[in-house]
């Protein structure tokens, strides 16, 4: 496989050429490399079981849609690189093992699925939210995937659950930024189960009407829109519900800088720099105001009434 993304780069077949490589995406439809090039795209999206259904209660494109070529070429994925132009590249060598997603600890039904067929027993729902990066750039994206809450509910949590921990791939032969013990691998990441039952908080597995590209975390990541994107894990293998307050990969790594919750808050700045703003992507001179709670206030304030917003970052 690698031998044929080698082969597609070298084309540049067209800015989605990550995307068109997913291998498996070619292997679910039992087609090589030499006929998906043949094929128009919109075919194979059909083919594939995308595009999702539009879910019109999430459709507002707020200032415009945030151009496909940024959201596929300017990621934060450390495990590749911190050079957030390069992952796309660097990432297509990632030798993705064979994807299966682990649902698992205090739940009465405990359930491995593969990658393939959550979307087949879920569904998917395009909705478009905006995403707010704790580094002060934003995006506005169309993601494909359907809420996590339907997931959960189908393992039964135990009533002792509080907690949802969520772990990344371990793979350091093929992720070279996990070759450096700089961060503490795997990736980690945890909402309290009221938050990963919210509306909001989804299972996302494709973006634009196509499966998720590797670079913004295939097969399956989270996009929970009102807090900083560092919570949105990508790439997942597991997700455990715990009565403890998962320790997440940031805290871990800068406890005086990254919080648990990490809800987007303009009134509270990163130690580093100012929150009141940012900078939406492709727009490279403008600066727009951050809004609290990324904009979601009304669907998600309830979850954190008698906390002082101020302390609990
Ligand atoms: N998930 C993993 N596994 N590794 C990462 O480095 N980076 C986070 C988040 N999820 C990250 C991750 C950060 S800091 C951001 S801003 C978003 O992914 C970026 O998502 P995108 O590349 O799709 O824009």
């Amino acid at each position: 496989m690698t031998k044929q993304y080698k082969q597609l780069r070298e084309n540049k077949v067209t800015p989605e050429k990550h995307f068109w490589n997913r291998r498996s995406f070619i292997q679910a439809m039992g087609l090589g490399s030499v006929s998906l090039l043949s094929l128009p795209k919109s075919a194979l999206a059909v083919q594939a079981g995308f595009p999702s259904e539009k879910n019109p209660d999430y459709n507002d494109s707020f200032d415009g849609l945030t151009k496909e070529e940024l959201v596929t070429n300017y990621n934060n994925f450390y495990e590749f690189s911190t050079d957030k132009k390069e992952v796309a590249e660097i990432v297509q060598d990632w030798n993705q093992p064979p994807e299966t997603l682990e649902v698992s600890g205090m739940v009465h039904q405990p359930q491995t699925f593969g990658a393939e067929e959550l979307a087949k027993i879920f569904g998917l729902e395009q909705r478009i939210y905006r995403f707010r990066c704790v580094e002060a750039w934003s995006m506005v994206v169309p993601w494909d995937g359907f809420p996590l809450r339907k997931l959960l509910d189908r393992v039964k949590p135990m009533g002792s659950a509080k907690y949802v921990k969520f772990t990344s791939f371990l793979d350091p032969e093929s992720a070279p930024g996990q070759q450096r013990d700089y961060y503490p691998w795997p990736y980690v990441e945890g909402l309290r189960l009221d938050e990963a039952m919210n509306d909001l908080t989804l299972l996302v597995g494709g973006v634009y009407g196509k499966p998720l590209p590797k670079q913004n975390g295939s097969p399956w990541r989270l996009i929970v829109p009102w807090k900083y994107g560092f919570k949105s894990i990508k790439s997942i293998v597991r997700i455990e519900l715990t009565d403890t307050m998962p320790t997440s990969l940031w805290m871990a790594a800068g406890p005086s800088e990254y919080g648990f919750y990490a809800n987007v808050n303009p009134e509270v700045d990163h130690p580093r720099w100012s929150q009141k703003r940012e900078r939406p992507l492709g727009n490279w001179f403008g600066k727009i105001d951050t809004l609290m709670f990324n904009g979601y206030t009304d669907q998600v304030a309830h979850l954190y009434q008698g906390m002082d917003l101020k302390r609990f970052y």
